[in-house]
Formats: C-alpha cells, structure tokens, sequence
C-alpha cells in the first residue's frame, strides 16, 4: 500500500533539524557509497553523469558530490542531479540548500520512492542512503531504481549493519516484553535483495564510524530515530500507546549510564551495497 505522506512522521517540520543531526554520521557512509560506486574513478569516461539522490533527507550525497574533490572540476561540469523525499519539508529544505549554496544543475522533488514518476533508463547512478529500509516495500523501492538507471547505470545503497543506540536501547525492551519489535541488517542480505531485484556484479561491504553524541542530543532525536522503527514494524494503535513510555525509559537508562551531561561513545557499521543494472 502507498504511504501517505500525511500520515509518516518524516512530514513533521521537527525532522529536518534531526535529519540534519542524522547527516553528522550518514554523511561517512555517504562517501563510501560514492567511491564503491566507482564514480570517481570512472567519471572521466561518462559525458554526462545522471544523479538520482533518493530519499535524500539533507541529501548528504549531492553535498558531498557537489562541495568536495570527490569529483574534478570536470566531471562536475558534466553532472546533472535530482534529489527526490516523499516528505515536502526535506524537499523544501533541499530546494532552499540548492539556492543557498549555488548548486548548480540540482534539483529537487517530491517522489514516493516506491513509484517516483520520474524517467526510465534515465540515470547513470542512483544513490539510497539509508532509505530502503524506511519503506514499505523495499523490493518495490529496489525494483523502482532499477526501472530509472541506464543500462549500465550503477545503485548504491546503504543499510545499517550494527546501529549503536539499537544494542544500547535494548534493556529497555528487555525489561518491558509488551513493547514492540526492533531490527538491523547484514551484508549478505543487502547482496541478496539486490540480487533478487535484478542488479549484477553486486558488492556488498561494511564500514565502521566513530561518532560520538551527547546524551541531551540523543534524547532530542529520539522521537526521529524510533520513528524509523515505528514507521516499519509497529502498528498505529502500538505506536499511540508505546511511543511516549518507550521514549522515557530509554532516556532514563542513557541518563542513569552516561550521566545527563555525559558523551556516548557510539560506533556506527553501515552496509553500502552496489550493484549494476545489466546492459
Ligand atoms: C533515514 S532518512 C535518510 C535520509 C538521507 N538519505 C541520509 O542518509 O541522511 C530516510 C528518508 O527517507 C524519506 N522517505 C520516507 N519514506 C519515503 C518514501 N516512501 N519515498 C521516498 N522517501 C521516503 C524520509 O522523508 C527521509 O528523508
């Protein structure tokens, strides 16, 4: 079933100032999608390179494409980029980044990543951070990249392997069983989905990050970061009713750990998959 954009909690202002908390960490991994991606190293070859920013959020991946020497001078002359949400207030935040920083060809839309509307066999490279996971149908999302890229055209996705606050977390629904469900994923399953989709030569690795976060930061992104979770594996009425108890108990448990004022030492592994859609 289509998801409304009403009705997920990515619509509610308050994200993009935690989206832009999130880019402190997703903005690593988007490097590593980048180079896996091979872009850099075959960009010289392309006449034009078609960029496709899916579930962009802040779009980490056109910042960092656009504002640093991952790319020559030359290849961003040639580079052409779309950053597409489901959320109108990340797309609005993107169009005001776009003005605000000059970059050049960018634009951005409002697309469901599951049924986009934009062009067939179109992109030379679709880049997912963090996205296949907060959708519905992530197979759909996958088989919808596959329908946009150019023959030849490369995916890079990026999943989590280890998510720190998900171990950090768990007491809190070890001790309290009638809360609902969490999860993460592995590289062999990130290679199989993208296999099963349709993409060849696939890579599938992880990469470690350190980021560390003060405890009142965390508590502030709480409410962004279960919403990912609720968005996935809990129903309306478990999220009515567990949502402000869950957030409680895990803020008492960083307080009780860390310290109100403490640093948690998190260490993020991130799962950037790549993959090639035959020619
Ligand atoms: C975890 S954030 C990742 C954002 C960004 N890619 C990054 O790594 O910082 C997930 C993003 O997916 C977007 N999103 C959620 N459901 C979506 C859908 N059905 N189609 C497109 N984007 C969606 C949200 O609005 C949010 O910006």
């Amino acid at each position: 079933m289509a998801q409304s954009a009403a009705k997920t909690p990515w619509d509610n202002p308050k994200m993009v100032k935690l989206m832009q908390f999130g880019a402190i960490i997703t903005s690593k991994p988007a490097k590593d999608m980048i180079v896996q991606s091979g872009l850099p190293k075959k960009a010289a070859a392309l006449d034009k390179i078609v960029v496709l920013e899916q579930a962009c959020g802040t779009a980490p991946l056109a910042k960092l494409l656009l504002e640093t020497n991952l790319l020559d001078d030359t290849a961003k002359s040639n580079l052409e980029i779309t950053c597409a949400d489901f959320a109108p207030n990340m797309v609005e935040y993107v169009k005001r980044e776009i003005d605000r920083s000059g970059w050049k060809n960018t634009t951005a839309v409002q697309a469901d990543g599951m049924d986009t509307k934009l062009r067939s066999s179109h992109y030379t490279h679709v880049f997912v951070e963090f996205g296949p996971f907060v959708l519905r149908d992530s197979s759909k999302g996958l088989q919808e990249c596959h329908r946009m890229l150019k023959p030849d055209g490369m995916l890079s996705t990026a999943t989590w392997q280890y998510v720190p606050w998900i171990d950090e977390f768990k007491p809190v629904f070890k001790n309290n069983p009638e809360f609902p469900p969490f999860a993460d994923g592995t590289p062999e399953a990130a290679k199989r989905n993208l296999e099963a989709d349709g993409f060849v030569d696939v890579e599938s690795k992880a990469y470690v990050h350190d980021v560390a976060f003060s405890v009142e930061d965390v508590v502030s992104a709480l409410p962004a970061i279960l919403s990912m979770i609720q968005n996935t594996l809990w129903t309306q009425e478990q999220r009515a009713q567990y949502d402000a108890p869950v957030r409680q108990a895990i803020e008492a448990l960083l307080v009780e750990k860390y310290g109100a004022e403490g640093m948690i030492p998190w260490s993020w592994e991130a799962v950037v998959a790549t993959g090639r859609k035959p020619s």
